[in-house]
């Protein structure tokens, strides 16, 4: 249908075009939705498997693929735990992102004390082989590496500490990569990395120094196709929105996608009542994913756990009130909060 100006006159065309809008907008595939899970919730809880089966487009193994749980020791490999999450996956049509073939922490013993750069060569080339060949064509993505960028980094001390990094230095980023690339070249390759949002400077360095390692491989022609955004968002920490959206946009530029990898919401320091505070974490919900899709839109709308039932944060952020931590799009009976509708918006802007 042609709009006239007529139409415009008499009112008609915002309706018209707010159905045209609307019709786009129900044409258009949303954002996949995802969640990481850990073996010991997914084995135990049959509400959790529905949810996951009902909502989710992508699942990660929380824990599973990484070193320490696949490499009990320098021979072998031990893949039944992931092998039970990636077959539901599976059975249930859903993508498959895998988390991670490099990491400084979740390693086993004899992992961290490899010392020479020899041995962490062979060794870590011979992981991502094996695990990357073992998953081609089932895990369409890959968290390769993780947390590579030091907590503050500065000029000379850009990359954070880790075996790897002692052993083989900053190629510890080029080899990983070329090694996944090698191996599955249909894989999405993802540098995975914490703390892009927030109005400081440390925050500021670290989305440079992720926009200079995807230059970096580029340059020496290795594919790296997406950023992950952890996305563990403070919730007494104000958003740099413009800073976010900034990164993107300059991501989508070199032609590189983002991921939001690992989204939950840090309430240790929020209001107590469940209400107020399940109304903050959607409002920064919405805040942040406006933010990411207005520079680029992300591959993958992925939160770490999917129900308050269970996730890192009461271990690690602990509130001082003894009150349960509230960081997940359900409620610990599985009923959606507003964190859900948040994402559920978030997945259908334009
Ligand atoms: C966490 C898991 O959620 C925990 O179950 C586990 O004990 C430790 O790791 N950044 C990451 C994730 O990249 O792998 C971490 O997951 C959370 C922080």
């Amino acid at each position: 249908m042609t709009l006239t100006r007529r139409m415009f006159a008499l009112g008609t065309a915002s309706t018209l075009l707010t159905a045209e809008a609307a019709a786009q907008v129900a044409a258009r595939a949303l954002i996949p939705f995802g969640s990481a899970v850990m073996i010991s919730d997914f084995r135990s809880d049959a509400a959790l498997r529905d949810q996951l089966a009902r909502l989710c487009d992508v699942i990660v193994p929380m824990n599973e693929l990484k070193w320490q749980s696949l490499r009990p020791n320098a021979e072998s490999f031990s893949f039944k735990d992931a092998d039970e999450i990636i077959q539901f996956a599976r059975r249930n049509r859903k993508a498959i992102h895998g988390h991670t073939l490099l990491w400084g922490d979740f390693l086993p013993d004899w992992a961290r004390q490899i010392n020479s750069a020899r041995e962490a060569e062979r060794v870590l080339v011979t992981h991502i082989e094996t695990v990357a060949a073992k998953y081609a064509g089932v895990v369409s993505s890959w968290d390769v590496v993780n947390e590579v960028i030091a907590h503050e980094p500065t000029a000379d001390k850009p990359f954070r500490d880790s075996v790897w990094f002692r052993q083989l230095g900053p190629r510890l980023v080029d080899l990983a990569f070329q090694t996944a690339a090698r191996v599955d070249p249909s894989a999405r390759l993802v540098l995975n990395d914490y703390d892009f949002e927030n109005p400081d400077e440390r925050t500021a360095e670290r989305r440079r120094q992720a926009l200079r390692l995807v230059r970096h491989l580029q340059d020496r022609k290795i594919p790296v196709h997406e950023v992950g955004l952890q996305a563990h968002l403070y919730g007494e920490k104000p958003l740099d929105a413009r800073g976010i959206t900034a990164f993107c946009r300059e991501l989508g530029r070199l032609g590189v996608g983002v991921r939001v990898t690992e989204l939950d919401v840090i309430d240790w320091k929020m209001p107590g009542p469940a209400a107020q505070r399940d109304k903050l974490i959607g409002e920064l919900t919405t805040a942040f994913l406006a933010a990411v899709i207005e520079g680029q839109r992300p591959q993958a709308i992925i939160t770490w756990g999917l129900s308050d039932r269970s996730s890192w944060i009461h271990d690690v952020f602990k509130r001082q009130d003894g009150l349960r931590a509230r960081p997940l799009p359900l409620d610990e009976a599985y009923r959606p909060k507003p964190m859900m509708a948040a994402i559920e918006a978030a997945r259908r802007l334009p």
